[in-house]
């Protein structure tokens, strides 16, 4: 019986897809499960709307013939990649495949990489890697190489263009780590996924120390210590639902406002607690989250498909989440607060949250955690984040209670001058909408630093116990009446004198707010109120920046 040629070619592209769906084959699937890991689909869609996907290149193969490689073609070339949906927006995806050559990059690999970052700057739309990769495809040599520079090329030119995220899956070797460097937010999975510029092995030939993959390179080592991930993961499932959220917060592209949705909090709530975080003796830690968490909207707890999952995961391996503070937030919601970096120097706290539905980027010191201080690591971390909120137009919410910057010679000799003033830098340039509450101390150069009026900073409020000076009045009062001090009868109780003279006429908000150099003291309790009216003043801020071709930021 003659076959209709329709139905042998409809029967071709249903093999073809079926095959593209088998990546490195069952073996290969079996051992990806095998080690706790999902596949390179099976996590795209755990991140995308259901039903939202659309692949493209499913049939792209490698031009290798050399080792061999002419025998093994698979389809898709070790990367999946498409388009897809997150809460109704659109976003591009490409997923690396560890069951084909371990996910390494090939040249028509990369090319697949670069075709959704082209389309993704076209779209104007976010662009999410998730990598899970041997590295360069050994096989390919150069072509290999030359497909990452491609790549980092993009990186570079799409940065504070489209938001560009990374989650690490596996694996991340080598060069290979420069992409997701450049991008603006990295995600990790606890004991599953590495990153170093060299493994343990080369470590070993060359500095002769013995290191494991997970102390060199594992998602505590990354979020401790190197500052290099932004968030470290429980699992895959959890990672891939804190994408999601992160994405709620920003823009699709720096042409976009901030994202706005209906609140279903109060903009008018007085929060009587306010009055009472800080401690009566201005020695005494507290705890900035609580004064964060208080302030930004609530929203109703999301539910997601997976939820069972995560809880099932979170359960079996006892971990407990450190986000939010939940005694503070009522039954079935939660706090829109969503911390980066939570483990990071965390003596300055970075996260996105909503105030009124709109998205602001929170900065704030944390006083109790090294009292707030401002160091090496703290500016780094918050310099980063204030310029990524104002490449993208989201406006920037200071709660400052800082001390100074660190003193001494491990800082001074790691640079703390020039590292400090990567955050003077982002705080001055940026032009989106700046506010800040001085909650308690704002001392010397980190007064100017942490968004004053003197850098553009658009709506400042002090909570009526701040203390805004030079330094703390037990410093100053030592300084500038030493003489009179020692020449008293009795020492003691002469400085005890000159510090209330001090505090009586410095260490308070009312010097400051007699100059306008902030806008106003305000209860504790209406702080909420005070800056969602100021936020919404602020939509239709416009400020620029002197023509140039680029600034020249200390790095
Ligand atoms: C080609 C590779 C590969 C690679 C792994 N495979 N890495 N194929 N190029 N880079 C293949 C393996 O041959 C194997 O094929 C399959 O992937 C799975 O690898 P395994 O070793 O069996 O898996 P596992 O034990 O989990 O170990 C994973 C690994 C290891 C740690 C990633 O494979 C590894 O060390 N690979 C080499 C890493 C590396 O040195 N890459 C180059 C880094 S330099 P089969 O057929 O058995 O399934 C670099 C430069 C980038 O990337 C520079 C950019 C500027």
């Amino acid at each position: 019986m003659p076959t209709d040629k329709r139905i042998t070619d409809l029967l071709k592209l249903h093999n073809m897809r079926e095959k593209a769906k088998l990546g490195g084959g069952e073996k290969r699937i079996k051992a990806q499960h095998a080690k706790g890991k999902y596949l390179a689909r099976e996590r795209i869609f755990m991140l995308l709307d259901p039903g939202t996907f659309e692949e493209y290149d499913a049939f792209v193969t490698h031009r290798t013939h050399d080792f061999g490689m002419e025998e093994q073609i698979f389809l898709g070339d070790g990367v999946i990649t498409g388009s897809g949906r997150i809460d109704g927006r659109l976003v591009f995806v490409f997923s690396q495949d560890f069951t084909v050559f371990g996910g390494s990059l090939s040249g028509a690999h990369a090319e697949k990489i670069c075709k959704v970052m082209d389309m993704a700057e076209k779209m104007g739309a976010p662009v999410i890697g998730l990598n899970d990769s041997g590295g360069a495809r050994i096989q390919e040599g150069v072509v290999s190489l030359g497909g990452y520079a491609d790549i980092f090329l993009r990186n570079v030119l799409m940065s504070g263009v489209i938001p560009q995220i990374s989650a690490i899956m596996g694996p991340c070797a080598g060069g290979a780590v420069y992409s997701p460097a450049i991008t603006d937010f990295i995600f990790m999975v606890k004991g599953k996924s590495h990153m170093f510029v060299t493994g343990p092995n080369v470590v070993k030939t060359v500095t002769h120390e013995e290191v494991t993959f997970e102390d060199l390179g594992g998602a505590k080592t990354h979020s401790t210590k190197s500052g290099v991930t932004h968030f470290a993961c429980d699992d895959e499932m959890q990672c891939l639902q804190h994408i999601r959220k992160l994405v709620s917060y920003i823009p699709q592209n720096w042409r976009e406002k901030t994202p706005k949705r209906v609140s279903v909090d109060d903009a008018d709530r007085i929060e009587m607690e306010l009055n009472h975080v800080i401690p009566e003796d201005n020695t005494r830690p507290y705890d900035m989250k609580k004064i964060i968490n208080l302030v930004v909207d609530q929203e109703e707890k999301p539910k997601s498909e997976f939820d069972e999952e995560i809880d099932k995961n979170k359960k079996e391996k006892k971990t407990k989440s450190t986000k939010g503070l939940p005694e503070l937030v009522k039954p079935g919601f939660v706090s829109s607060f969503f911390e980066t970096q939570e483990l990071f120097a965390p003596n300055i706290i970075t996260g996105f949250a909503r105030l009124d539905g709109i998205s602001v980027g929170v900065i704030a010191n944390q006083p109790s955690k090294m009292a707030g201080v401002l160091d090496i690591d703290a500016s780094v971390k918050g310099a980063r984040f204030v310029r990524f909120c104002d490449a993208f137009n989201i406006p920037l919410v200071v709660f400052e209670d800082v001390p100074g910057f660190m003193p001494g010679t491990f800082q001074e000799w790691r640079g703390i001058i020039k590292q400090g003033a990567k955050l003077l830098y982002a705080f001055a340039e940026a032009t989106v909408p700046k506010l800040t509450v001085i909650t308690r101390k704002a001392y010397g150069g980190a007064y100017d630093v942490m968004n004053s009026k003197h850098i553009r900073a658009d709506y400042n409020i002090a909570w009526p116990g701040a203390e805004i000076a030079v330094m703390g009045s037990a410093g100053a009062a030592e300084i500038i009446f030493k003489k009179e001090i020692d020449a008293a009868k009795d020492p003691k109780k002469a400085f005890d004198e000159k510090v209330e003279e001090f505090k009586e006429k410095f260490a308070n908000p009312y010097e400051a707010a007699k100059f306008g150099y902030i806008d106003d003291v305000v209860e504790p309790s209406e702080t909420r109120i005070k800056l969602i009216k100021a936020l919404r003043m602020l939509q239709t801020k416009v400020q620029s920046n002197p023509k140039k071709r680029h600034g020249n930021i200390p790095l």
